[in-house]
């Protein structure tokens, strides 16, 4: 009635409208997607200590929301940070049940549209993948009983009714059968949406240096993902080497990602994130302002281009201005030259690798940093001239901004 007599022809556009709240979409390059989980800011109270899920998710600037993290797969285990401490343990498994997170995902998913998708791994993910691809296929098809729709009542459910939109990978060790977990749950989903009409969403995480240790057998074509957000962040292909002003770049690896995307990627029309961190704390290579709006424009200039990932809720919520900030520049045009010099066919792998100081071994070398989206670095930032990696090395990787960990010698990289 409302609609109808107040609002006439307005209101029933706005019957229409869940597009215009919608999560993520593959033809947008104005998507922003926020893990939440991790309360990685670290305050315990106060109001930038990690608040419940639906907090934020009043929030429109932003449209995906991957939950950190599903911590184990085989015998399958949640970590929320202080989030868990709401959560009740399920008796006979490693799980919880969150009873706020299972009204949050259900009110951030119908009231705000946001697309929550839970996200396997973190720092802290361990068990390596699956020693067979059978038991690979088998852990998914569990995990999809336990986080999907309600099909088998006799498994633990977490988040009760609610269902995730999707699953995301960020792993920063290497894993086995990897590829057919995600393949399964990639079948379910397709198995699911043509019976109920839910779309479900498979993305991941890499580190920028190419090709990624951790998620490669994944991302080698083997896994149709709808999008990856890639961590310029914590690498020497981070943030802080973008060259403000100049249509090639060196160490800024999005040109990379870009191809991957179109001669690699299973999926051609594959969306690639810009992931950066969201406050200084967040991960080595912060960057802001002028120079943040300049590397935005920049990707966007790149046709697989999807929006923006930010590491993590708590750290952006502490960085007063910066989530406007970033809104602003993915809304400003891309960078017109850029599309023209390097997305068109001229460029290939093999161009990038010449064109650029990175050689093999440097990517080897520097490919054994050892931190994720789900983690701050575990070791103290390195100092200029300091060292950060090289064979038999196991101190800091990163190195403290703005220093990138440059390769001399397959024994020595340092800080400068
Ligand atoms: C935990 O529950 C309290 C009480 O409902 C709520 O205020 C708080 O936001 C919750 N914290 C998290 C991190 O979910």
């Amino acid at each position: 009635m409302l609609f109808t007599s107040k609002l006439g022809f307005l209101g029933s556009l706005l019957l229409f409208l869940p597009t215009a709240f919608a999560g993520f979409s593959s033809s947008s390059t104005t998507n922003l997607a926020v893990y939440w989980g991790q309360n990685s800011y670290g305050q315990g109270t106060g109001s930038l200590a990690q608040q419940r899920l639906s907090y934020y998710c009043a929030n429109t600037q932003f449209n995906i929301i991957p939950l950190a993290f599903l911590i184990t797969l085989g015998n399958p285990s949640l970590n929320f940070a202080n989030a868990g401490d709401n959560c009740t343990a399920i008796s006979g498994s490693n799980l919880f049940y969150c009873a706020q997170l299972e009204a949050d995902i259900g009110t951030c998913q119908t009231t705000y549209g946001k697309t929550i998708l839970l996200s396997v791994g973190g720092a802290t993910y361990t068990e390596g993948g699956f020693s067979t691809s059978a038991a690979a296929i088998s852990a998914a098809t569990n995990i999809w009983k336990i986080f999907g729709p309600l099909i088998d009542t006799t498994v633990p459910r977490p988040f009760g009714n609610a269902v995730v939109d999707g699953f995301d990978f960020d792993f920063e060790a290497t894993v086995s059968n990897m590829a057919p977990f995600a393949n399964q749950l990639r079948n379910l989903m397709t198995t699911s949406t043509a019976t109920t009409g839910k779309e479900y969403l498979l993305t991941a995480a890499p580190q920028c240096p190419y090709p990624d240790a951790a998620d490669d057998q994944m991302l080698a074509g083997a896994v149709p993902f709808d999008a990856i957000w890639v961590q310029f962040y914590n690498n020497y292909c981070g943030l802080q080497s973008f060259t403000v002003g100049s249509s090639t770049q060196n160490n800024f690896n999005f040109a990379t990602w870009d191809n991957w995307a179109k001669t690699v990627s299973l999926n051609p029309n594959v969306k690639v994130f810009l992931g950066i961190p969201g406050n200084t704390g967040a991960g080595a290579g912060y960057q802001s302002g002028s120079t943040l709006a300049s590397i935005i424009s920049y990707s966007k200039g790149f046709s697989s281009f999807g929006g923006v990932m930010i590491w993590d809720m708590s750290q952006v919520y502490a960085n007063s201005g910066f989530l406007s900030s970033v809104v602003s520049d993915l809304g400003q045009p891309a960078t017109t030259t850029i599309s023209a010099t390097l997305t068109t066919s001229t460029l290939s792998s093999t161009t990038i690798l010449s064109s650029s100081t990175v050689t093999p071994t440097t990517l080897q070398t520097v490919t054994t940093t050892t931190t994720s989206a789900g983690s701050t670095p575990t070791t103290p930032l390195v100092n200029q001239w300091n060292q950060c990696a090289g064979e038999g090395w196991t101190g800091g990787t990163v190195c403290a901004p703005p220093y990138v960990c440059t390769y001399l010698s397959v024994w020595y990289s340092q800080c400068e």
